[in-house]
């Protein structure tokens, strides 16, 4: 550790005459960076979806996040989640047949999650695309829609027996959740290349002083903030920068006048009485080990007025913030840590959360580190046909 520290500090003197510096570490604090990488993480693969990590899958799922005839009104998943817009459509809330209640949320990553959703009312990705595709306010599909267009549409029958090795059979409902696995296969694929903060990350971890000093002084503030007195990694933990559980961060939680969002109270509620549930017979996980937490998570007092901790990266990209997107700009997301009050925050128990009172130069220093969380995203190239 001391070694680390001069050689640090030979980075400073080094640094300095080019206009760059390298701050002090300590060795809590490199431990702490350290723990939200390495970027990116191995492939996932979900045991309750037959055909995760599939490669034959995710083409199928591609063509279907595109596809109108899966929904009565031609909607597609992709009207709402913009390929080439970070996968949200930059709306406050989400716009389907009428306006809905929740913030469209960004895909990136969404495989490494272990609820989703803003109120975690689904415990897998093929149980939360199963959702829009029936939600008469989304896209309004139905079973034996689904299934006939998967039977009858020679490509995407093609499709399907490449992914699941077999011809599309004649149970409707079977049909429908093996369009939401490949849906789900394919969104596993949706991984964020690595940011100039995991190059910092890295270089921290190993002592690497040249590469080090290409992170910008005010993100490096802007991190010990995070990581420190901000107390931010307590909720945004790990390389997602989330701890993929809930919290009250004192947003209000009123969707009209009269009618709140209980959040992940309900959640619970709605994941529990699903039949697509894990512990449901949809689940491919024979082991029954991934059902575990469903089976075990119950409804607490303090879950009213809870949300997903979002993960951070393309923070900059994906706003505008929160359940509701009632916050513009990041600017906004900072200043409100900045000055939350605590009679705000909904749930009992001891807050985690509570004005930091940010000078100037801070908050310009936490938002200098959160948009080293960005990355530039290739563009995805249009999907190959299904069977050629
Ligand atoms: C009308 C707009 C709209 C359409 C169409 C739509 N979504 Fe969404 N999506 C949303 C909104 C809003 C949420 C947040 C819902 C919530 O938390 O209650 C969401 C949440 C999600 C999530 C959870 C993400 C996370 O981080 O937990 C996934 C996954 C998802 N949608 C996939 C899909 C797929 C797949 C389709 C097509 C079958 C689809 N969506 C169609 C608006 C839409
Ligand atoms: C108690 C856990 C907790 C702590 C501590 C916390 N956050 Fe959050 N954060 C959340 C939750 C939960 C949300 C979503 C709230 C909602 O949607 O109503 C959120 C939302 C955000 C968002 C917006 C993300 C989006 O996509 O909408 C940003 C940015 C953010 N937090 C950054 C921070 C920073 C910076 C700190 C430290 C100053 C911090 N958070 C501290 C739990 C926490």
């Amino acid at each position: 550790m001391k070694r680390l520290l001069l050689i640090l500090s030979l980075v400073v003197v080094s640094g300095l005459a080019r206009g760059e510096a390298a701050l002090d570490w300590t060795a809590d604090e490199v431990r702490a960076v350290g723990s939200h990488g390495p970027w990116p993480p191995a492939p996932v693969r979900d045991p309750s979806n037959r055909i995760s990590g599939s490669p034959a899958a995710a083409a199928l799922g591609r063509h279907l996040f595109e596809e109108p005839r899966l929904s009565s009104r031609q909607v597609t998943c992709g009207d709402c989640h913009v390929a080439g817009r970070d996968w949200r459509d930059g709306r406050a809330r989400g716009l389907g047949k009428v306006e809905l209640d929740r913030r469209t949320p960004s895909l990136w990553n969404v495989g490494y999650q272990r609820w989703f959703g803003w109120d975690g009312a689904a415990d897998s990705l093929w149980m939360q695309s199963l959702r829009p595709l029936l939600d008469v306010r989304e896209m309004a599909g139905s079973a034996p829609a689904i299934a006939r267009l998967l039977r009858e549409d020679t490509a995407l029958a093609c499709g399907y027996e490449r992914a699941f090795g077999e011809r599309p059979g004649a149970d409707d409902e079977k049909l429908l959740v093996d369009g939401a696995k490949a849906l789900a296969a394919f969104q596993q694929t949706l991984v964020t290349p690595r940011t100039p903060f995991d190059d910092f990350r890295d270089a921290l971890v190993a002592g690497d002083r040249a590469a080090a000093l290409r992170y910008p002084v005010t993100a490096q503030r802007g991190l010990k903030l995070f990581v420190g007195r901000g107390n931010c990694a307590t909720c945004h933990f790990g390389p997602l920068f989330t701890n993929g559980e809930f919290g009250d961060t004192g947003i209000p939680f009123f969707v009209r006048p009269g009618e709140v969002d209980s959040g992940r109270y309900g959640g619970i509620a709605r994941l529990k009485a699903s039949p697509y549930n894990r512990l449901g017979r949809y689940s491919d996980d024979v082991s029954g080990v991934t059902s575990t937490r469903t089976r075990h998570v119950e409804a607490q007092h303090r879950n009213f007025g809870e949300f997903r901790v979002p993960g951070l990266r393309q923070i900059g990209r994906t706003g505008p913030y929160m359940h509701d997107g009632s916050l513009a700009t990041l600017e906004d997301v900072v200043k409100h840590y900045s000055t939350v009050s605590l009679d705000r925050l909904h749930s009992d128990g001891v807050p985690l959360v509570r004005p930091l009172g940010l000078t100037t130069e801070e908050s310009a220093d936490l938002l200098a580190f959160l948009r080293t969380l960005d990355a530039d995203t290739p563009e995805l190239p249009p999907p190959p046909p299904l069977c050629p």
